[in-house]
């Protein structure tokens, strides 16, 4: 059976890559929708036209990991298609916030993802296609969003180096680094501070994002940025002394 699995299914970008994945891809024989929230992913499920199997599962726990492991081990199918899209952010300064909220991002941003890719490599066959979200906070250090933005440096980095990997094997790796996205993402996220007045002028709609995404992985990306104001962030990431563009961002706060 050639399925299409997605994290974070519940909301936002992974509820967005389901819908453009259901409409676009008509290969796939089921999708795997995972997330905490059982009842939102029944929801999604029933508007899919593809059959759709909800895994509730807290990929922060080891005990659902093992179940989601097991369960690949008895199906055995193909996996056309992985999008790793569950993870958080908290804003604050990293001595005030609760060290249980800090160390989550790094299980969930990369432990899980780490994880969950390792997991169904096994069951990936040539032009099967891996999508990591990571975030454009992965192109520099982030004072007030230390841990989030370290944490998708991983993503970045984790992602480009499996890219060379499994490139014999023709297995796809695309890490998508979208700037600021309008998703719920932002209530929990600045719960404990705020985003720079900046980034809510290059707020992108998950719809965009995704399509361009979706683009990017099915030429084979290896690194996909959306919109011309973030590609331009990069760019200034890569020509200009970190410490420098730190400074000017002290001053915009
Ligand atoms: N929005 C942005 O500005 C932005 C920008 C760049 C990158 N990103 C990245 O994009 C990804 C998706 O974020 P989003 O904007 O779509 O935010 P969102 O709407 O808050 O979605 C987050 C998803 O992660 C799932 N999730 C959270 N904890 C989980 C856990 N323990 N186990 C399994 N799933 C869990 C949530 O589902 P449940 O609560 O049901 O578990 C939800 O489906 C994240 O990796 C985020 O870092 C977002």
């Amino acid at each position: 059976m050639n399925i299409a699995i997605i994290t974070g299914a519940s909301s936002g970008i992974g509820m967005e890559f389901a819908r453009q994945m259901d409409e676009g891809l008509r290969r796939i024989g089921e999708f795997w929708l995972i997330a905490r929230r059982r009842d939102r992913l029944e929801e999604l499920a029933e508007k899919l036209s593809h059959r759709a199997r909800v895994l509730a599962l807290d990929l922060t726990d080891g005990e659902d990991v093992n179940r989601f492991h097991r369960l690949l081990e008895r199906e055995r199918p193909l996996i056309r298609m992985l999008v790793n899209c569950s993870g958080y952010g908290v804003m604050g300064t990293f001595a005030d916030l609760e060290l249980e909220e800090e160390v989550g991002m790094i299980d969930l941003n990369c432990r899980a993802l780490t994880e969950m890719t390792h997991l169904c490599i096994p069951y990936m066959r040539k032009k099967s296609r891996i999508i990591q979200i990571a975030s454009s906070a992965a192109f520099l250090p982030q004072p007030g969003f230390a841990v989030y933005a370290a944490s998708k440096a991983y993503v970045l980095s984790f992602s480009r180096a499996l890219a060379g990997e499994l490139s014999e094997a023709g297995i796809l790796v695309t890490a998508v680094c979208p700037g600021p996205v309008r998703t719920p993402f932002f209530d929990r996220a600045e719960r404990g501070g705020s985003t720079l007045a900046i980034k809510k002028y290059v707020m992108a709609e998950a719809e965009d994002v995704v399509r361009d995404a979706l683009r990017a992985s099915g030429r084979g990306r290896t690194v996909c940025v959306y919109g011309p104001a973030i590609r331009a962030f990069r760019l200034l990431c890569k020509a200009v002394p970190q410490g420098w563009i730190l400074a000017v961002m002290r001053k915009l706060k």
